[in-house]
Protein backbone atom coordinates (compact mmCIF):
# COMPACT_ATOMS: atom_id res chain seq x y z
CA UNK A 1 0.00 0.00 0.00
CA UNK A 2 2.65 2.38 1.19
CA UNK A 3 4.86 1.24 -1.85
CA UNK A 4 1.83 1.75 -4.24
CA UNK A 5 1.28 4.84 -3.00
CA UNK A 6 4.58 5.79 -3.45
CA UNK A 7 4.72 4.77 -7.46
CA UNK A 8 1.71 7.26 -7.83
CA UNK A 9 3.49 9.99 -6.26
CA UNK A 10 6.68 9.34 -8.16
CA UNK A 11 4.72 9.04 -11.91
CA UNK A 12 2.93 12.45 -10.88
CA UNK A 13 5.97 13.93 -9.65
CA UNK A 14 8.06 12.97 -12.42
CA UNK A 15 5.24 14.12 -14.81
CA UNK A 16 6.35 17.92 -13.26
CA UNK A 17 2.70 17.95 -11.18
CA UNK A 18 3.28 19.74 -8.05
CA UNK A 19 1.54 17.71 -4.93
CA UNK A 20 -0.80 20.28 -3.80
CA UNK A 21 -4.24 19.26 -4.71
CA UNK A 22 -3.18 15.56 -4.84
CA UNK A 23 -6.13 12.80 -4.01
CA UNK A 24 -5.49 12.95 -0.06
CA UNK A 25 -5.17 8.92 0.29
CA UNK A 26 -1.57 9.43 -0.40
CA UNK A 27 -1.18 11.86 1.91
CA UNK A 28 -2.62 9.81 4.68
CA UNK A 29 0.06 7.30 3.75
CA UNK A 30 2.74 9.88 4.88
CA UNK A 31 4.79 9.59 8.18
CA UNK A 32 3.16 11.72 10.80
CA UNK A 33 6.02 14.06 12.54
CA UNK A 34 6.86 11.45 14.57
CA UNK A 35 7.73 9.12 12.26
CA UNK A 36 10.26 11.49 10.80
CA UNK A 37 13.95 9.85 10.60
CA UNK A 38 13.17 5.91 10.25
CA UNK A 39 14.77 4.36 7.63
CA UNK A 40 13.09 2.73 4.66
CA UNK A 41 15.70 0.96 3.00
CA UNK A 42 17.44 1.33 -0.77
CA UNK A 43 14.44 -0.47 -2.48
CA UNK A 44 12.27 2.27 -1.80
CA UNK A 45 14.33 4.04 -4.18
CA UNK A 46 14.26 1.91 -7.00
CA UNK A 47 11.68 2.30 -8.92
CA UNK A 48 12.48 3.72 -12.54
CA UNK A 49 10.48 6.87 -12.20
CA UNK A 50 12.93 7.15 -8.98
CA UNK A 51 15.88 6.92 -8.85
CA UNK A 52 16.10 3.27 -10.55
CA UNK A 53 16.53 4.68 -14.45
CA UNK A 54 18.62 2.55 -16.34
CA UNK A 55 19.37 5.51 -18.69
CA UNK A 56 20.57 9.05 -17.45
CA UNK A 57 16.98 11.18 -17.62
CA UNK A 58 17.01 15.28 -18.31
CA UNK A 59 13.57 15.55 -17.02
CA UNK A 60 14.65 16.47 -13.38
CA UNK A 61 17.91 18.22 -12.32
CA UNK A 62 19.07 15.13 -12.16
CA UNK A 63 19.91 11.98 -13.18
CA UNK A 64 17.58 9.26 -12.18
CA UNK A 65 19.59 6.58 -12.67
CA UNK A 66 21.54 6.90 -8.77
CA UNK A 67 20.20 3.45 -7.75
CA UNK A 68 21.82 1.58 -10.85
CA UNK A 69 24.78 3.27 -10.44
CA UNK A 70 25.11 2.21 -6.83
CA UNK A 71 23.57 -1.21 -7.44
CA UNK A 72 26.00 -2.14 -10.35
CA UNK A 73 28.89 -0.31 -9.98
CA UNK A 74 29.44 1.07 -6.18
CA UNK A 75 31.23 -0.71 -4.02
CA UNK A 76 29.15 0.18 -0.80
CA UNK A 77 26.36 -1.64 -2.11
CA UNK A 78 28.78 -4.78 -1.57
CA UNK A 79 29.97 -3.96 1.76
CA UNK A 80 27.27 -6.16 3.24
CA UNK A 81 28.39 -9.65 0.86
CA UNK A 82 32.37 -8.82 1.30
CA UNK A 83 31.75 -9.99 4.96
CA UNK A 84 30.96 -13.53 4.28
CA UNK A 85 33.54 -14.10 1.87
CA UNK A 86 36.74 -15.90 2.98
CA UNK A 87 38.97 -13.40 4.41
CA UNK A 88 35.84 -12.33 6.42
CA UNK A 89 34.90 -15.52 7.84
CA UNK A 90 38.95 -15.77 8.95
CA UNK A 91 38.56 -12.43 10.74
CA UNK A 92 35.45 -13.46 12.88
CA UNK A 93 37.30 -16.67 13.32
CA UNK A 94 40.33 -15.10 14.56
CA UNK A 95 38.68 -12.29 16.86
CA UNK A 96 36.18 -14.89 17.95
CA UNK A 97 32.85 -13.11 17.33
CA UNK A 98 31.20 -15.44 15.36
CA UNK A 99 29.86 -14.96 12.06
CA UNK A 100 30.70 -11.58 10.76
CA UNK A 101 27.54 -10.96 8.88
CA UNK A 102 26.18 -10.92 11.96
CA UNK A 103 28.49 -9.24 14.31
CA UNK A 104 27.40 -5.88 14.82
CA UNK A 105 31.29 -4.87 15.30
CA UNK A 106 31.07 -5.58 10.98
CA UNK A 107 27.62 -4.35 10.28
CA UNK A 108 28.54 -0.84 11.96
CA UNK A 109 30.30 0.15 9.34
CA UNK A 110 28.96 -2.80 6.38
CA UNK A 111 25.09 -2.07 6.80
CA UNK A 112 22.36 -0.10 6.94
CA UNK A 113 22.40 -1.24 10.93
CA UNK A 114 19.88 0.78 12.57
CA UNK A 115 17.99 -0.17 15.61
CA UNK A 116 15.01 -1.92 15.07
CA UNK A 117 12.79 0.83 15.59
CA UNK A 118 13.94 3.28 13.60
CA UNK A 119 12.89 0.91 10.57
CA UNK A 120 9.83 1.65 8.92
CA UNK A 121 9.88 -1.01 6.87
CA UNK A 122 11.65 -4.11 7.07
CA UNK A 123 14.69 -3.99 4.43
CA UNK A 124 17.51 -6.25 4.52
CA UNK A 125 21.24 -5.84 5.66
CA UNK A 126 22.52 -7.35 1.99
CA UNK A 127 21.70 -3.28 0.67
CA UNK A 128 24.98 -3.09 2.44
CA UNK A 129 26.35 0.52 2.74
CA UNK A 130 23.16 2.09 0.88
CA UNK A 131 21.09 5.30 0.30
CA UNK A 132 20.15 6.09 3.53
CA UNK A 133 23.96 5.29 5.16
CA UNK A 134 25.04 8.55 3.38
CA UNK A 135 21.36 10.78 2.43
CA UNK A 136 19.81 9.90 6.24
CA UNK A 137 16.35 8.34 7.05
CA UNK A 138 14.16 8.89 4.25
CA UNK A 139 10.32 8.45 6.28
CA UNK A 140 9.98 12.05 6.36
CA UNK A 141 11.13 13.60 3.04
CA UNK A 142 10.68 10.47 1.01
CA UNK A 143 6.91 10.96 -0.11
CA UNK A 144 7.29 15.07 -0.72
CA UNK A 145 11.01 14.90 -2.23
CA UNK A 146 9.24 13.75 -5.36
CA UNK A 147 7.71 17.12 -5.69
CA UNK A 148 8.52 19.37 -8.22
CA UNK A 149 10.29 22.21 -7.09
CA UNK A 150 10.82 20.84 -3.46
CA UNK A 151 13.68 22.92 -1.77
CA UNK A 152 16.60 20.10 -0.53
CA UNK A 153 16.61 22.46 2.66
CA UNK A 154 13.12 21.41 3.21
CA UNK A 155 14.26 17.49 3.04
CA UNK A 156 17.15 18.17 5.26
CA UNK A 157 14.70 19.61 7.82
CA UNK A 158 12.75 16.84 7.86
CA UNK A 159 15.80 14.17 8.61
CA UNK A 160 17.64 14.22 4.96
CA UNK A 161 21.54 14.19 6.01
CA UNK A 162 23.05 17.08 4.00
CA UNK A 163 25.29 15.87 2.00
CA UNK A 164 25.89 18.90 -0.16
CA UNK A 165 27.69 20.86 2.79
CA UNK A 166 31.74 19.92 2.89
CA UNK A 167 31.85 19.56 6.08
CA UNK A 168 28.58 16.91 6.69
CA UNK A 169 30.21 14.81 3.73
CA UNK A 170 33.36 14.53 5.00
CA UNK A 171 32.13 13.91 8.34
CA UNK A 172 29.57 11.13 7.05
CA UNK A 173 32.25 9.31 5.31
CA UNK A 174 34.86 9.80 7.91
CA UNK A 175 32.37 7.52 10.56
CA UNK A 176 33.35 4.55 8.54
CA UNK A 177 36.65 5.43 6.59
CA UNK A 178 38.00 6.98 9.56
CA UNK A 179 36.07 5.53 12.30
CA UNK A 180 35.34 6.52 16.26
CA UNK A 181 34.52 5.70 19.26
CA UNK A 182 31.10 4.27 17.83
CA UNK A 183 32.48 1.93 15.19
CA UNK A 184 36.23 1.79 15.07
CA UNK A 185 38.86 -0.80 13.19
CA UNK A 186 41.58 -1.14 15.23
CA UNK A 187 45.24 -3.50 15.23
CA UNK A 188 43.58 -6.37 16.35
CA UNK A 189 41.22 -6.55 13.28
CA UNK A 190 44.03 -5.23 10.80
CA UNK A 191 46.12 -8.21 12.09
CA UNK A 192 43.43 -10.32 11.55
CA UNK A 193 42.91 -9.38 7.59
CA UNK A 194 41.06 -6.08 7.30
CA UNK A 195 42.53 -3.10 5.64
CA UNK A 196 43.79 -0.45 7.06
CA UNK A 197 41.71 2.83 6.43
CA UNK A 198 42.81 5.79 5.10
CA UNK A 199 40.68 8.48 3.05
CA UNK A 200 41.06 11.45 1.17
CA UNK A 201 37.86 12.96 0.39
CA UNK A 202 38.74 14.12 -3.63
CA UNK A 203 40.85 10.62 -4.33
CA UNK A 204 38.12 8.74 -3.11
CA UNK A 205 35.49 10.44 -4.60
CA UNK A 206 36.69 9.38 -7.68
CA UNK A 207 37.10 5.97 -7.24
CA UNK A 208 32.73 5.80 -6.71
CA UNK A 209 30.91 5.68 -9.25
CA UNK A 210 29.72 9.18 -9.12
CA UNK A 211 25.60 9.62 -9.18
CA UNK A 212 25.09 13.19 -8.71
CA UNK A 213 26.47 16.16 -10.90
CA UNK A 214 29.17 18.37 -10.45
CA UNK A 215 27.57 21.75 -8.82
CA UNK A 216 27.26 24.31 -11.76
CA UNK A 217 27.89 27.61 -9.73
CA UNK A 218 31.35 26.49 -8.04
CA UNK A 219 34.45 27.34 -9.55
CA UNK A 220 36.90 25.50 -7.94
CA UNK A 221 34.46 23.35 -5.80
CA UNK A 222 37.37 20.74 -6.00
CA UNK A 223 39.85 22.47 -4.04
CA UNK A 224 37.13 23.18 -1.08
CA UNK A 225 36.70 19.92 -1.08
CA UNK A 226 39.84 18.53 -0.85
CA UNK A 227 40.56 21.71 1.94
CA UNK A 228 37.22 20.98 4.44
CA UNK A 229 37.78 16.89 4.21
CA UNK A 230 41.78 17.40 5.00
CA UNK A 231 40.59 19.51 8.31
CA UNK A 232 37.83 17.68 8.85
CA UNK A 233 39.46 13.55 8.76
CA UNK A 234 42.16 15.31 10.58
CA UNK A 235 39.69 16.29 13.43
CA UNK A 236 38.02 12.93 13.42
CA UNK A 237 41.66 11.51 13.44
CA UNK A 238 42.95 12.81 16.75
CA UNK A 239 39.10 12.44 18.37
CA UNK A 240 39.57 9.11 17.92
CA UNK A 241 43.35 9.05 19.16
CA UNK A 242 42.09 11.40 22.21
CA UNK A 243 39.36 8.18 23.02
CA UNK A 244 41.44 5.34 22.48
CA UNK A 245 44.52 6.94 24.82
CA UNK A 246 42.23 6.55 27.44
CA UNK A 247 41.62 2.94 27.23
CA UNK A 248 43.06 0.51 29.28
CA UNK A 249 44.37 -1.31 26.42
CA UNK A 250 46.51 1.85 25.16
CA UNK A 251 48.79 1.99 23.65
CA UNK A 252 46.83 1.18 20.45
CA UNK A 253 48.84 0.28 17.27
CA UNK A 254 46.85 1.09 14.06
CA UNK A 255 47.38 4.52 15.92
CA UNK A 256 51.14 4.42 14.98
CA UNK A 257 53.15 4.52 11.63
CA UNK A 258 52.06 1.07 10.82
CA UNK A 259 55.37 1.09 8.38
CA UNK A 260 57.97 1.22 11.53
CA UNK A 261 56.97 -1.74 12.43
CA UNK A 262 55.90 -3.29 9.26
CA UNK A 263 59.31 -2.67 6.60
CA UNK A 264 61.70 -5.47 5.64
CA UNK A 265 65.33 -5.39 7.44
CA UNK A 266 68.42 -4.11 5.41
CA UNK A 267 72.22 -4.77 6.03
CA UNK A 268 73.31 -1.61 8.23
CA UNK A 269 75.15 0.51 5.39
CA UNK A 270 71.82 0.48 3.56
CA UNK A 271 69.10 1.60 6.24
CA UNK A 272 68.11 5.12 5.38
CA UNK A 273 65.98 5.09 8.75
CA UNK A 274 69.36 4.73 10.80
CA UNK A 275 70.54 7.25 8.01
CA UNK A 276 67.93 9.66 8.91
CA UNK A 277 68.63 9.30 12.69
CA UNK A 278 64.99 9.11 14.20
CA UNK A 279 64.49 12.80 14.79
CA UNK A 280 63.00 13.64 17.90
CA UNK A 281 62.34 10.36 19.10
CA UNK A 282 63.89 7.20 21.09
CA UNK A 283 65.48 5.13 18.58
CA UNK A 284 63.50 1.99 17.82
CA UNK A 285 60.30 3.07 18.87
CA UNK A 286 56.83 3.46 16.22
CA UNK A 287 55.62 7.11 15.92
CA UNK A 288 52.47 8.39 15.70
CA UNK A 289 50.99 8.06 12.67
CA UNK A 290 51.16 12.11 11.48
CA UNK A 291 49.81 11.47 7.73
CA UNK A 292 46.72 13.52 8.50
CA UNK A 293 48.59 16.20 9.49
CA UNK A 294 51.76 16.88 7.68
CA UNK A 295 49.89 17.69 4.44
CA UNK A 296 47.52 19.47 6.08
CA UNK A 297 49.58 21.54 7.60
CA UNK A 298 50.27 23.97 4.29
CA UNK A 299 47.22 23.97 4.21
CA UNK A 300 46.07 25.33 7.67
CA UNK A 301 49.22 27.74 7.45
CA UNK A 302 48.56 29.36 4.30
CA UNK A 303 44.64 30.30 5.88
CA UNK A 304 45.29 30.68 9.21
CA UNK A 305 49.19 30.86 10.77
CA UNK A 306 47.48 31.44 14.48
CA UNK A 307 45.76 28.28 14.62
CA UNK A 308 48.34 26.50 12.34
CA UNK A 309 50.44 27.52 15.23
CA UNK A 310 48.28 26.46 17.82
CA UNK A 311 47.41 22.80 16.55
CA UNK A 312 51.20 22.54 15.56
CA UNK A 313 51.88 22.76 19.35
CA UNK A 314 49.53 19.81 20.07
CA UNK A 315 51.03 18.23 17.21
CA UNK A 316 54.86 18.27 18.43
CA UNK A 317 53.15 17.53 22.19
CA UNK A 318 51.57 14.31 20.43
CA UNK A 319 54.23 12.96 18.52
CA UNK A 320 56.62 13.52 21.70
CA UNK A 321 54.73 11.74 24.25
CA UNK A 322 54.08 9.23 21.68
CA UNK A 323 57.70 7.80 21.50
CA UNK A 324 56.75 6.64 25.36
CA UNK A 325 53.13 6.37 25.08
CA UNK A 326 52.71 4.06 27.79
CA UNK A 327 51.32 6.05 30.92
CA UNK A 328 50.84 9.03 28.88
CA UNK A 329 47.33 8.30 27.83
CA UNK A 330 45.83 11.38 30.12
CA UNK A 331 47.83 13.71 28.35
CA UNK A 332 48.13 12.60 24.90
CA UNK A 333 44.00 12.69 25.15
CA UNK A 334 43.75 15.98 25.92
CA UNK A 335 46.31 18.00 23.36
CA UNK A 336 44.30 15.22 20.60
CA UNK A 337 40.83 16.46 21.72
CA UNK A 338 42.52 20.36 21.73
CA UNK A 339 43.75 19.88 18.01
CA UNK A 340 40.57 18.32 17.20
CA UNK A 341 38.70 21.66 17.64
CA UNK A 342 41.55 23.61 16.11
CA UNK A 343 41.17 21.29 13.09
CA UNK A 344 36.72 21.76 13.12
CA UNK A 345 37.39 25.23 13.56
CA UNK A 346 39.51 25.49 10.55
CA UNK A 347 37.31 23.19 8.66
CA UNK A 348 34.46 26.03 9.40
CA UNK A 349 36.55 28.53 7.48
CA UNK A 350 37.79 26.51 4.89
CA UNK A 351 33.94 25.86 3.68
CA UNK A 352 33.21 29.16 3.21
CA UNK A 353 36.41 30.85 1.82
CA UNK A 354 37.18 31.39 -1.47
CA UNK A 355 39.63 29.27 -3.87
CA UNK A 356 41.16 30.14 -6.66
CA UNK A 357 44.24 29.03 -9.35
CA UNK A 358 47.10 30.66 -7.76
CA UNK A 359 46.08 29.33 -4.29
CA UNK A 360 45.84 25.66 -5.86
CA UNK A 361 49.10 26.06 -7.55
CA UNK A 362 50.33 27.52 -4.12
CA UNK A 363 49.39 24.43 -2.32
CA UNK A 364 50.53 22.06 -4.60
CA UNK A 365 53.97 23.38 -4.85
CA UNK A 366 53.95 23.65 -1.14
CA UNK A 367 53.12 20.07 -0.31
CA UNK A 368 55.65 18.66 -3.51
CA UNK A 369 58.58 20.96 -1.96
CA UNK A 370 58.46 19.65 1.61
CA UNK A 371 61.18 16.73 1.65
CA UNK A 372 60.31 16.07 5.46
CA UNK A 373 56.67 14.58 4.27
CA UNK A 374 58.45 11.78 3.00
CA UNK A 375 60.53 11.40 6.25
CA UNK A 376 57.34 10.79 8.21
CA UNK A 377 56.63 7.33 6.76
CA UNK A 378 54.65 5.59 4.14
CA UNK A 379 50.87 6.77 5.16
CA UNK A 380 52.33 10.34 5.21
CA UNK A 381 53.45 9.57 1.56
CA UNK A 382 50.10 8.08 0.40
CA UNK A 383 48.51 11.53 1.44
CA UNK A 384 50.89 13.54 -0.23
CA UNK A 385 50.52 11.17 -3.12
CA UNK A 386 46.56 11.31 -3.03
CA UNK A 387 46.32 14.97 -2.08
CA UNK A 388 48.89 15.88 -5.02
CA UNK A 389 46.75 13.83 -7.40
CA UNK A 390 43.27 15.74 -6.32
CA UNK A 391 44.65 18.81 -6.46
CA UNK A 392 46.05 18.49 -9.83
CA UNK A 393 42.95 16.79 -11.30
CA UNK A 394 41.24 19.74 -9.32
CA UNK A 395 43.55 22.61 -11.07
CA UNK A 396 43.27 20.57 -14.92
CA UNK A 397 39.17 21.14 -14.11
CA UNK A 398 38.68 24.66 -13.35
CA UNK A 399 41.80 26.52 -14.94
CA UNK A 400 42.18 24.24 -18.09
CA UNK A 401 45.67 24.67 -18.98
CA UNK A 402 45.79 21.82 -21.03
CA UNK A 403 47.00 18.50 -20.74
CA UNK A 404 50.28 18.40 -18.73
CA UNK A 405 51.06 14.49 -19.37
CA UNK A 406 54.76 14.87 -17.39
CA UNK A 407 53.09 16.56 -14.38
CA UNK A 408 50.61 13.33 -14.57
CA UNK A 409 53.42 10.67 -14.88
CA UNK A 410 55.30 12.08 -12.43
CA UNK A 411 52.40 12.18 -9.51
CA UNK A 412 51.30 8.42 -10.93
CA UNK A 413 54.98 7.56 -10.54
CA UNK A 414 54.62 8.56 -6.66
CA UNK A 415 51.61 5.48 -6.79
CA UNK A 416 54.04 3.24 -7.80
CA UNK A 417 56.49 3.80 -5.00
CA UNK A 418 53.63 3.08 -2.72
CA UNK A 419 52.74 -0.61 -4.31
CA UNK A 420 54.71 -2.73 -1.34
CA UNK A 421 54.33 -0.49 1.80
CA UNK A 422 56.70 -2.65 3.35
CA UNK A 423 59.39 -1.62 0.79
CA UNK A 424 59.03 2.01 1.42
CA UNK A 425 61.89 4.08 1.03
CA UNK A 426 61.94 7.72 2.07
CA UNK A 427 64.33 9.26 -0.05
CA UNK A 428 63.29 7.91 -3.21
CA UNK A 429 59.70 9.31 -2.46
CA UNK A 430 61.39 12.59 -1.82
CA UNK A 431 63.22 12.52 -4.93
CA UNK A 432 59.94 11.92 -7.05
CA UNK A 433 58.24 14.62 -5.30
CA UNK A 434 61.09 16.95 -5.93
CA UNK A 435 60.40 16.07 -9.69
CA UNK A 436 56.56 16.67 -8.75
CA UNK A 437 57.75 19.96 -8.04
CA UNK A 438 60.28 21.09 -10.70
CA UNK A 439 57.79 20.11 -13.31
CA UNK A 440 54.85 22.32 -11.16
CA UNK A 441 56.84 25.24 -11.79
CA UNK A 442 56.00 25.12 -15.35
CA UNK A 443 52.26 25.89 -14.66
CA UNK A 444 50.25 28.54 -13.97
CA UNK A 445 52.68 31.97 -14.90
CA UNK A 446 49.87 33.59 -16.25
CA UNK A 447 48.28 33.47 -12.46
CA UNK A 448 50.73 35.89 -11.22
CA UNK A 449 52.28 34.07 -8.45
CA UNK A 450 51.23 33.95 -5.27
CA UNK A 451 48.02 33.60 -3.41
C1 LIG B 1 34.97 1.70 11.03
C2 LIG B 1 34.20 1.02 10.01
C3 LIG B 1 34.45 -0.44 9.73
C4 LIG B 1 34.27 -1.51 10.56
C5 LIG B 1 33.82 -1.48 12.02
C6 LIG B 1 34.54 -2.68 9.79
N1 LIG B 1 34.90 -2.32 8.52
FE1 LIG B 1 35.48 -3.58 7.03
N2 LIG B 1 35.88 -1.96 5.83
C7 LIG B 1 35.63 -0.65 6.15
C8 LIG B 1 36.04 0.20 5.07
C9 LIG B 1 35.92 1.71 5.02
C10 LIG B 1 36.57 -0.64 4.07
C11 LIG B 1 37.18 -0.21 2.74
C12 LIG B 1 38.60 0.19 3.00
C13 LIG B 1 39.27 0.82 1.81
O1 LIG B 1 39.23 0.22 0.73
O2 LIG B 1 39.85 1.90 1.97
C14 LIG B 1 36.45 -2.00 4.60
C15 LIG B 1 36.87 -3.13 3.92
C16 LIG B 1 36.70 -4.43 4.38
C17 LIG B 1 37.11 -5.61 3.67
C18 LIG B 1 37.79 -5.63 2.31
C19 LIG B 1 36.70 -5.57 1.27
C20 LIG B 1 37.16 -5.77 -0.13
O3 LIG B 1 36.41 -5.33 -1.05
O4 LIG B 1 38.21 -6.38 -0.35
C21 LIG B 1 36.74 -6.69 4.42
C22 LIG B 1 36.93 -8.16 4.07
C23 LIG B 1 36.13 -6.18 5.62
N3 LIG B 1 36.12 -4.81 5.56
C24 LIG B 1 35.61 -6.96 6.63
C25 LIG B 1 35.18 -6.48 7.86
C26 LIG B 1 34.86 -7.32 9.00
C27 LIG B 1 34.87 -8.83 8.99
C28 LIG B 1 34.55 -6.47 10.03
C29 LIG B 1 34.19 -6.83 11.45
C30 LIG B 1 35.17 -7.61 12.17
C31 LIG B 1 34.67 -5.11 9.53
N4 LIG B 1 35.04 -5.16 8.22
C32 LIG B 1 34.45 -3.97 10.28
C33 LIG B 1 35.09 -0.18 7.33
C34 LIG B 1 34.84 -0.96 8.44
C1 LIG C 1 28.59 6.45 0.28
C2 LIG C 1 27.64 7.53 0.36
C3 LIG C 1 26.44 7.55 -0.57
C4 LIG C 1 25.58 6.52 -0.84
C5 LIG C 1 25.63 5.09 -0.35
C6 LIG C 1 24.56 7.07 -1.72
N1 LIG C 1 24.83 8.39 -1.96
FE1 LIG C 1 23.70 9.64 -3.10
N2 LIG C 1 25.11 11.11 -2.88
C7 LIG C 1 26.22 11.02 -2.09
C8 LIG C 1 27.00 12.23 -2.24
C9 LIG C 1 28.32 12.54 -1.55
C10 LIG C 1 26.30 13.06 -3.15
C11 LIG C 1 26.73 14.45 -3.70
C12 LIG C 1 26.28 15.53 -2.80
C13 LIG C 1 24.84 15.84 -2.94
O1 LIG C 1 24.40 16.20 -4.04
O2 LIG C 1 24.13 15.71 -1.94
C14 LIG C 1 25.10 12.32 -3.52
C15 LIG C 1 24.11 12.81 -4.38
C16 LIG C 1 22.92 12.16 -4.65
C17 LIG C 1 21.86 12.72 -5.45
C18 LIG C 1 21.86 14.08 -6.12
C19 LIG C 1 21.28 15.11 -5.23
C20 LIG C 1 21.18 16.46 -5.89
O3 LIG C 1 20.33 17.22 -5.45
O4 LIG C 1 21.94 16.74 -6.81
C21 LIG C 1 20.83 11.79 -5.45
C22 LIG C 1 19.50 11.92 -6.15
C23 LIG C 1 21.29 10.64 -4.69
N3 LIG C 1 22.56 10.92 -4.20
C24 LIG C 1 20.55 9.51 -4.48
C25 LIG C 1 21.07 8.34 -3.92
C26 LIG C 1 20.38 7.08 -3.92
C27 LIG C 1 18.99 6.83 -4.47
C28 LIG C 1 21.20 6.18 -3.30
C29 LIG C 1 20.99 4.69 -3.09
C30 LIG C 1 20.64 3.92 -4.25
C31 LIG C 1 22.42 6.90 -2.91
N4 LIG C 1 22.29 8.21 -3.31
C32 LIG C 1 23.48 6.36 -2.24
C33 LIG C 1 26.59 9.97 -1.28
C34 LIG C 1 25.97 8.72 -1.28
C1 LIG D 1 28.40 3.38 6.58
C2 LIG D 1 29.82 3.32 6.31
C3 LIG D 1 30.38 4.06 5.11
C4 LIG D 1 30.18 5.38 4.75
C5 LIG D 1 29.31 6.43 5.44
C6 LIG D 1 30.99 5.60 3.58
N1 LIG D 1 31.65 4.44 3.24
FE1 LIG D 1 32.87 4.15 1.65
N2 LIG D 1 33.06 2.19 2.14
C7 LIG D 1 32.51 1.57 3.24
C8 LIG D 1 32.85 0.16 3.22
C9 LIG D 1 32.45 -0.85 4.27
C10 LIG D 1 33.60 -0.06 2.06
C11 LIG D 1 34.19 -1.39 1.56
C12 LIG D 1 33.20 -2.02 0.64
C13 LIG D 1 33.73 -3.21 -0.10
O1 LIG D 1 34.92 -3.27 -0.40
O2 LIG D 1 32.93 -4.09 -0.41
C14 LIG D 1 33.72 1.25 1.40
C15 LIG D 1 34.39 1.45 0.20
C16 LIG D 1 34.56 2.68 -0.40
C17 LIG D 1 35.31 2.89 -1.61
C18 LIG D 1 36.03 1.82 -2.41
C19 LIG D 1 37.43 1.72 -1.87
C20 LIG D 1 38.26 0.74 -2.62
O3 LIG D 1 39.25 0.27 -2.01
O4 LIG D 1 37.98 0.44 -3.77
C21 LIG D 1 35.26 4.23 -1.88
C22 LIG D 1 35.92 4.93 -3.04
C23 LIG D 1 34.48 4.86 -0.83
N3 LIG D 1 34.07 3.87 0.03
C24 LIG D 1 34.21 6.22 -0.76
C25 LIG D 1 33.35 6.79 0.18
C26 LIG D 1 33.00 8.20 0.21
C27 LIG D 1 33.52 9.25 -0.75
C28 LIG D 1 32.13 8.36 1.25
C29 LIG D 1 31.44 9.62 1.69
C30 LIG D 1 30.70 10.33 0.66
C31 LIG D 1 31.93 7.06 1.85
N4 LIG D 1 32.70 6.15 1.20
C32 LIG D 1 31.08 6.82 2.92
C33 LIG D 1 31.77 2.19 4.21
C34 LIG D 1 31.30 3.49 4.17
C1 LIG E 1 54.34 -1.18 17.31
C2 LIG E 1 54.47 -2.08 16.20
C3 LIG E 1 53.33 -2.21 15.24
C4 LIG E 1 52.64 -1.20 14.61
C5 LIG E 1 52.81 0.30 14.76
C6 LIG E 1 51.71 -1.85 13.73
N1 LIG E 1 51.83 -3.21 13.83
FE1 LIG E 1 50.87 -4.59 12.70
N2 LIG E 1 51.68 -6.08 13.78
C7 LIG E 1 52.61 -5.91 14.78
C8 LIG E 1 52.89 -7.20 15.39
C9 LIG E 1 53.84 -7.44 16.53
C10 LIG E 1 52.09 -8.15 14.70
C11 LIG E 1 51.99 -9.64 14.94
C12 LIG E 1 52.99 -10.29 14.04
C13 LIG E 1 53.03 -11.79 14.22
O1 LIG E 1 52.40 -12.33 15.11
O2 LIG E 1 53.71 -12.41 13.38
C14 LIG E 1 51.36 -7.40 13.69
C15 LIG E 1 50.51 -7.97 12.75
C16 LIG E 1 50.01 -7.30 11.65
C17 LIG E 1 49.41 -7.92 10.50
C18 LIG E 1 49.26 -9.41 10.24
C19 LIG E 1 50.62 -9.88 9.75
C20 LIG E 1 50.60 -10.96 8.72
O3 LIG E 1 51.71 -11.46 8.43
O4 LIG E 1 49.57 -11.29 8.17
C21 LIG E 1 49.05 -6.92 9.65
C22 LIG E 1 48.38 -7.06 8.30
C23 LIG E 1 49.40 -5.68 10.29
N3 LIG E 1 49.98 -5.94 11.50
C24 LIG E 1 49.19 -4.44 9.73
C25 LIG E 1 49.43 -3.23 10.39
C26 LIG E 1 48.96 -1.93 9.93
C27 LIG E 1 48.19 -1.68 8.65
C28 LIG E 1 49.38 -1.02 10.86
C29 LIG E 1 49.09 0.47 10.91
C30 LIG E 1 47.70 0.87 10.91
C31 LIG E 1 50.15 -1.75 11.86
N4 LIG E 1 50.11 -3.08 11.56
C32 LIG E 1 50.82 -1.16 12.92
C33 LIG E 1 53.21 -4.73 15.15
C34 LIG E 1 52.80 -3.47 14.75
Amino acid sequence: MWSNCRRLLMALALGGTALVGLAPPCFAQLPAPGAVGKYNGAGSCAASSCHGSVQPKTVTHIFQNEYTIWAGQDKHANAFSVLSNPVSLRIGKILKIGRPDQAQKCLICHSLDVPKEKRAQTFGMEDGVSCENCHGPASGWLGPHTTANWPHMKSVELGMYDTRDLMRRSAKCATCHVGSQQQFVDHDMIAAGHPDLTFELGYFTKAMPQHWKRPQDMPWFEVRAWSVSQATQLSEALRRLSWRAGLPTWPEFSEMDCIACHHSLTMPEKSWRQELGYPGRRPGTAPWNASRYVVFRHLAEAVDPEAERQLGADIAKITELMSHPAGKGAEIAASASHGADLAGRIAQQLNTRSYDQAFTLRLLRAIAQDESIANQGERSAEQAYMSLDSLFDAYRTNAKPGDDPQVQAAIASLFQQLNDPSAYNAPRFAAGMQRVSALLGRQGSSAGGSR
